[in-house]
């Protein structure tokens, strides 16, 4: 299929999300059991609509969460609903996944500047593709994920000396975005991203993603300087990908690469180079933006509350004193690792998901058609205040044990849960805390931005670069 093609294709499937009809159906069907029929569904009324149109699509699903309740049908007419009850969640997600694919729009556009791959395939491929690929995100591969992150992340440090000396302000987001494209790289595929050619990469995968938003609230069908902008950063990340391929020597044991290219040539061919391709795509992009949004997001709360900043750094004095983290350091950093959880709490990388029925359901006593579909949203979920007291303020010691266990066990999501649940979950909650701890462990921080309003597109990313300038403690 051409680009051309697919963002035509997209926008279609994307029209009526939040802009479209609201209203035109009648609802409220007779009960005949005590399942209520999907028609009376809460539907979203146009006028209410229209007076969230300043919101951002995250804040316009709280406010009808908050008008209508747990289920909203957010279209009628195409069978879209918004869930936000725990149960109902972990039953779409985990226990009844089976009865659910994963074709929902934001997937549909996520495959052309993320690549198809483990994220968006279904069925049999996709349980092929994770038995192979998930003994590479597994306990024993974390070791060699934690060296390469403090081998990175100390090349950064001795950057920001320089910065530091020379006062020098500079965008937090690029630099943590820019550190874990080149740890992905070096753990997944044992390639050194230097740090020009990774800023690049991120700024491409930046742009590709901007522009097939733009293109797609554009007229689907009259070609774009959008589609064509996001065409040339789509195949600038191709070309480095093959660089990688080409340059790739045979590791021991197998890194994922080998794993792919292997798959290429045993007798049943289960990868073809093109699926190669869009694997390595789906987890250089995955791996960057996900753990890099999560931590910026971290940083930049965190700095607004200098009482935690004094805290965290009285843990990391009294367990690293002044000397490099170690594996066995991790269990050690409490506060560290539940300020990472607590950012992405407020800031869920992954904000939104959802789903396609396969077959009839029930939901929040609703039955549910097959071919509805239902938009799970993890930033409405973690500022839910049935789950969480005052939710939008930053208190990391909502991860304490005792709160975690007494917590609704699908209140807090920012991996998703089940089969479909992130596959790289232990490696991000080794790389995020871990760099967190070394930045704040070597320095002071000056926050110059101020406006930390975001922007939605596969990620939640900050709208405006977040400035800041170091000095070294
Ligand atoms: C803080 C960091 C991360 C967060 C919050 C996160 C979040 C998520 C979520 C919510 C899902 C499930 C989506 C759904 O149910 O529709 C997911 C899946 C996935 N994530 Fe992550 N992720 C993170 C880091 C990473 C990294 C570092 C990689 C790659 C190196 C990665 C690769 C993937 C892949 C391939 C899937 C699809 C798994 C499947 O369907 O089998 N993620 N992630």
């Amino acid at each position: 299929m051409t680009i051309n093609c697919q963002l035509q294709e997209y926008s279609v499937c994307f029209l009526g999300y939040f802009s479209s009809e609201y209203s035109s159906l009648t609802h409220g069907a007779p009960d005949f059991m005590s399942t209520k029929s999907h028609r009376s569904i809460p539907l979203a009324q146009m006028g209410f609509m229209s007076q969230l149109a300043h919101l951002s699509k995250a804040e316009k699903l709280i406010a009808l969460f908050e008008r209508y309740g747990d289920i909203v049908a957010i279209s009628q007419r195409e069978k879209f609903f918004a869930v936000n009850d725990v149960d109902a969640i972990g039953h779409i997600l985990r226990d009844n996944s089976e009865a659910y694919d994963k074709h929902f729009p934001l997937y549909d556009r996520v495959k052309f500047f993320l690549g198809d791959g483990l994220l968006t395939h279904a069925g049999d491929v996709w349980r092929q593709r994770r038995k192979l690929i998930q003994p590479h995100f597994a306990h024993y591969s974390m070791p060699e994920v934690f060296s390469v992150t403090v081998e990175k992340t100390k090349e950064m440090i001795l950057r920001w000396q320089r910065y530091a000396r020379e006062r020098e302000a500079f965008d937090l987001a690029q630099e943590l975005l820019t550190l874990m494209l080149q740890i992905s790289s070096k753990v997944l595929f044992h390639h050194e991203l230097n740090y020009s050619k990774s800023r690049f990469l991120v700024n491409a995968y930046g742009k590709t993603q901007r522009n097939v938003n733009r293109a797609i609230s554009m007229s689907p069908w009259c070609p774009s300087l959008a589609q064509w902008k996001a065409r040339i950063t789509h195949a600038q990340i191709g070309q480095a990908i093959e660089g990688i391929i080409k340059n790739h020597v045979p590791q021991t044991p197998a890194d994922m690469l080998d794993t792919l290219l292997t798959a290429t040539r045993c007798p049943m061919a289960l990868l073809s180079q093109h699926d190669v391709h869009e694997e390595m795509r789906t987890f250089l992009g995955g791996g960057h933006e996900t753990t890099g949004s999560g931590l910026v997001w971290t940083m930049a709360t965190l700095l607004q509350h200098p009482e935690y900043v004094e805290r965290l750094q009285h843990e990391l004095t009294a367990v690293l004193d002044k000397r490099d983290p170690v594996y066995e350091d991790l269990p050690l950093l409490t506060l560290n690792k539940m300020v990472f959880q607590e950012g992405l709490r407020l800031y869920p990388p992954i904000w939104i998901t959802g789903r396609r029925l396969l077959k009839p359901d029930i939901l929040c006593g609703y039955s549910m058609p097959e071919e509805s579909t239902v938009t799970i949203c993890m930033y409405a979920l973690h500022r839910d205040e049935r789950h969480w007291d005052e939710p939008d303020l930053f208190n990391p010691y909502r991860f304490m044990q005792e709160a975690v266990s007494a917590r609704h066990k699908y209140a807090y999501l920012p991996f998703g849960t089940g089969s479909r649940g992130c596959i790289a979950q232990l490696f991000s909650m080794i790389q995020g805390p871990m760099v967190l701890a070394m930045l704040m462990q070597n320095f002071e921080f000056e926050l110059l931005s101020n406006d930390f309003s975001h922007e939605l597109f596969f990620t939640i990313r900050p709208k405006y670069p977040v400035y800041v300038r170091v000095k070294e403690r």
